[in-house]
């Protein structure tokens, strides 16, 4: 039975979240440039991407580039704008094959305006879909993204829009900007690093995480699958005892 059909497809996560690490040595031990390393990336984005279309995932959010990866040298973080730019065009026809709808979220500001423009443009084509929302995480910071949801909840009570007393984890959550989408069932790191890289740290509270060795370069949909697969075998207790969740055992 291949691992696809061990999936159970009525227990699937609704939300993935992907840090996508390792392009870096990837590309060392084939002793080329860091940046072929990103290049050879794009096709693992692909393979998620559809594998999880295919499963039937509605939500996947992956790291694409964080905000202190603008310490990156100069040269790295142009080829990973160019790349940016270049791949989200050449695949919005695969996304619109897939029935995928784009979604951005980080300090979008930051981003060269050409990145702005054509990730603007494709996220305009492809909201017309419904199979899947990919969110692009760019020049995202979770720190930063709190700290902007604590500045506007604050901005609202000054102005007299909002009592304190009327901020709750609901409303917090409101102002983040994964606002109407579900907390990640599932966080996926790869390249054997365990750690989250100030990446959702709202949202990954409840989180499975899933760490593999692979370097993303090499990471294709069994991968995910196989993740998948090691999710569904696990206990989610929310706090309670495996008694309360199973009392009939
Ligand atoms: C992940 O791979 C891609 C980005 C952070 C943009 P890395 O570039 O971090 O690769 P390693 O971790 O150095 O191998
Ligand atoms: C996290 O990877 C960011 C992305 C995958 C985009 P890094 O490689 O930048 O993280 P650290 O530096 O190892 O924590
Ligand atoms: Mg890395």
């Amino acid at each position: 039975m291949s691992l696809l059909e061990q999936i159970d497809v009525s227990r699937l996560p609704r939300h993935v979240a992907i840090i996508m690490d390792g392009n870096g040595r990837w590309a060392k031990e084939k002793g080329k440039l860091r940046v072929f390393g990103h290049q050879s990336g794009v096709l693992s984005v692909r393979d998620t991407v559809e594998g999880a279309v295919k499963l039937g995932i509605p939500f996947l959010t992956l790291y694409a580039f964080s905000a202190e990866n603008w310490n990156r040298p100069k040269l790295e973080v142009y080829a990973l704008m160019e790349l940016l730019v270049s791949t989200i065009s050449k695949e919005t026809k695969t996304l619109m094959e897939n029935g995928v709808k784009l979604n951005a979220i980080g300090n979008l500001k930051s981003l060269p305006p050409r990145c702005i423009k054509q990730l603007n443009e494709t996220i305009k084509k492809t909201s017309v879909n419904s199979n899947c929302t990919l969110t692009l995480a760019l020049s995202y910071s979770s720190r930063w993204e709190i700290t902007q949801a604590a500045r506007s909840l604050a901005l609202d009570v000054k102005e007299g829009k909002l009592e304190p007393a009327d901020i709750d984890e609901d409303v917090f959550e409101s102002r983040l900007s994964t606002a109407g989408i579900p907390d990640p069932e599932l966080m996926i790191r790869t390249s054997g690093e365990y750690r989250i890289s100030n990446y959702l740290l709202w949202q990954l509270a409840y989180s499975e995480l899933y760490f593999t060795p692979k370097l993303w370069p090499d990471f294709r949909r069994e991968d995910f699958y196989e993740a998948i697969f090691d999710f569904q075998k696990r206990e989610r207790r929310f706090g309670k005892t495996s008694e309360q969740l199973y009392p009939n055992f």
